[in-house]
């Protein structure tokens, strides 16, 4: 949700945590702001509501000078969007400066506290209760981390701190409690750099230590201290990250949605690559430790998951039920926990999440770990917290995903679920013989047809003219289908913000076909499945009432075409893998739509790419 660089070293701070911020910008945000520690000895701040942009021109006017600096894009919980609300946050003595990711949940009981000792405070945040509680500490220890260590012993809630203090103008301290947004540290030559995801910093350096959950450092140009949040010292584990700068970045495209819809063929390619033997027809996922007695053993899969990737879980047990006869449920990670879930022994959580860091999925796995059952995910980010708590992960390898809505990862998890599929069916021997080629085959012809698909073509564009003004969708599918005409729909509202709703085509008649008319498109994904001819009766049922309907049919098939107002085409494949392919001409269009209403793509309105807070 917020983001968060910080820098220190023997460069200019304000500039490098600017750059780095707006590289987060898509984490979604509403207000952003800088403290650097000023050779004066005094901690100065900018702060601006609205895009970075703001900031960036007063800092043009006013820049801020000295080496040690943290930076903050706020996603407002607590407290209004204002400059007062915008982080960093001070201590009243101006000694401490802080900015935070995640909720203090019991900020309140603690700001009556402060207050009651005569501390003032400038802003509704729960932020500033922290920056106060540690200023506190400071004044009777002098110490910086250990003051920190004091402070956070009071906190109750999930949350990411970075603080800098007039104290000790020689470093910076990390703090990281629970599961809120990531904390990763980047080590350079004589300077170091900390961020709450990778992209910020990629540019300086590709050595990263990941802060775990109630993991402290000490970060100085130089070296780093790591150490528990009790005072252990630990042994930091440098990874060294392979993903590619430009890659993050938007290159030729206008949107990053519109590149990584486009890159999708690449991120198929690469989620497949080293995992098939095409040959023996055998599929390894080499960080799913899992013998072939475990396999069998296995009584039931609990898929947990949100928005998108709740979807690509529904998918998924299609695929795992048919390929791999194993009983699958899908929950929302915001509803696992509650409704007292039955997991245990010889069962797996299976969180599906691209960023890693969505709390209601981390809340869920926790729910699933508590249960005895094992854990595994389907993650985009490798070091991310879901990744790091599973027993074993299934890396999406589609690369930074920066768009706010869900395009690339979406279709690679999708193939890491199709895999496990595979893996899964041929270990528990029901996949096997000319039924495993057929689907290893598929497989193997998949990025080619997605090339065909992942080229925007003019067809989008042509609906979008004509229906961009629309206030309702309706978006129908069946079987695996089902989960892409959610999936459609939830891409076209997320971005153009036009209401649109995804059913499954067998139940119209029991209610949805009271809505039919002509000023709302039906959208109908018809591809050749088991389950083809229901749907062509339900564009049929659709047009008899006077709707208007664009259907999503497999290239030449005129019956279907003959049948709809509107036609976008895709080549076939098998039912398993069909929905990898449909889900791109549902992604082009709710993006032409939302292009032609001049939305802000990339970045709407109230969503952030990674949800850490409840
Ligand atoms: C997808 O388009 C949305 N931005 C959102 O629903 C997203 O899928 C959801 O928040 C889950 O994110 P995760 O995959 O990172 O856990």
């Amino acid at each position: 949700m917020c983001g968060i660089v910080g820098y220190i070293g023997t460069q200019a701070a304000a500039p490098l945590v600017l750059a780095g911020l707006q590289r987060l910008e898509y984490r979604g945000y509403d207000s952003a702001g800088i403290a650097v520690l000023h050779e004066a000895g005094e901690i100065v701040t900018e702060r601006a509501v609205g895009k970075l942009l703001y900031l960036a021109a007063r800092l043009e006017l006013a820049p801020l000078s000295g080496h040690i600096g943290i930076g903050h894009t706020r996603w407002a919980t607590h407290g209004g969007v204002t400059e007062e609300n915008a982080h960093p946050h001070l201590g009243m003595n101006g000694e401490v400066a802080v900015v935070h990711n995640g909720i203090i949940e019991n900020y309140a009981s603690l700001r009556r506290e402060l207050q009651a000792e005569g501390v003032t405070f400038t802003s509704e945040t729960d932020t500033e209760v922290v920056a106060q509680l540690v200023e506190r500490e400071l004044a009777q220890s002098g110490d910086l981390a250990a003051s920190v260590r004091a402070a956070l012993l009071r906190i109750e809630g999930a949350s990411s701190f970075v603080f800098i203090s007039t104290r000790q103008p020689d470093r910076i301290v990390v703090a990281r409690l629970g599961n809120a947004g990531g904390i990763v540290i980047g080590l350079g030559d004589r300077e170091t750099f900390i961020a709450s995801d990778i992209p910020a910093i990629l540019k300086h350096t590709r050595k990263i230590i990941f802060l775990e959950n109630r993991q402290l450092a000490v970060v100085r140009s130089d070296k780093i201290a790591l150490s528990t949040l009790s005072g252990a010292p630990l042994e930091p584990e440098i990874h060294a990250i392979s993903w590619d700068p430009v890659a993050a970045e938007k290159g030729a495209y206008r949107h990053f949605m519109q590149k990584e819809i486009a890159e999708q063929p690449r991120a198929i390619t690469d989620t497949i690559r080293g995992r098939v033997n095409f040959s023996s027809n055998r599929v390894h996922l080499e960080t799913l430790p899992l013998t072939v007695a475990e396999a069998r053993e296995l009584e039931k899969i609990t898929i947990v998951a949100c928005g998108t990737s709740y979807h690509a879980g529904l998918v998924g047990k299609f695929m795992l039920e048919n390929l791999a006869e194993v009983p699958v449920e899908v929950d929302y990670g915001s509803e696992f926990r509650y409704r007292r879930p039955l997991v245990g022994k010889n069962n797996v959580v299976l969180a599906i999440t691209q960023s890693g860091e969505t709390v209601d999925t981390l809340a869920a796995m926790e729910e699933g770990k508590r249960q005895g059952a094992k854990l595994w995910s389907i993650v985009n980010v490798l070091g991310s917290q879901a990744q790091r708590s599973s027993d074993g992960y299934i890396l999406m390898h589609a690369g930074p995903e920066i768009g706010v809505a869900s395009t690339k990862a979406f279709t690679a998890s999708l193939v890491d679920l199709y895999l496990l599929a595979l893996q899964l069916g041929t270990q528990r021997g029901v996949l096997q013989g000319e039924r495993l080629e057929e689907a290893i085959a598929a497989l193997a012809r998949l990025p080619q047809l997605a090339g065909q698909v992942a080229e925007e073509v003019e067809i989008y564009h042509r609906l979008a003219e004509i229906f961009y003004t629309r206030d309702h969708f309706l978006y129908l599918g069946r079987g695996p289908n089902y989960p892409i005409a959610l999936e459609g729909a939830l891409k076209l509202k997320e971005i153009s913000y036009i209401h649109a709703e995804g059913y499954p085509a067998g139940e119209m008649k029991h209610g949805p076909i009271a809505l039919i008319d002509r000023m709302m498109p039906v959208v109908a994904v018809a591809t050749r499945d088991g389950v083809y001819e229901k749907m062509i009766s339900q564009i049929e049922q659709v047009k008899a009432r006077g709707g208007i309907v664009i259907a999503l049919v497999e290239q030449g098939d005129e019956l279907a075409a003959a049948k709809a107002d509107y036609v976008m085409e895709v080549p076939g494949t098998t039912p398993f893998l069909a929905p990898i392919l449909n889900t791109i001409p549902l992604q082009w269009l709710s993006y032409a739509i939302a292009v032609r209403r001049g939305a802000d793509v990339d970045q709407p309105r109230n969503l952030a790419k990674s949800v850490t807070v409840e």
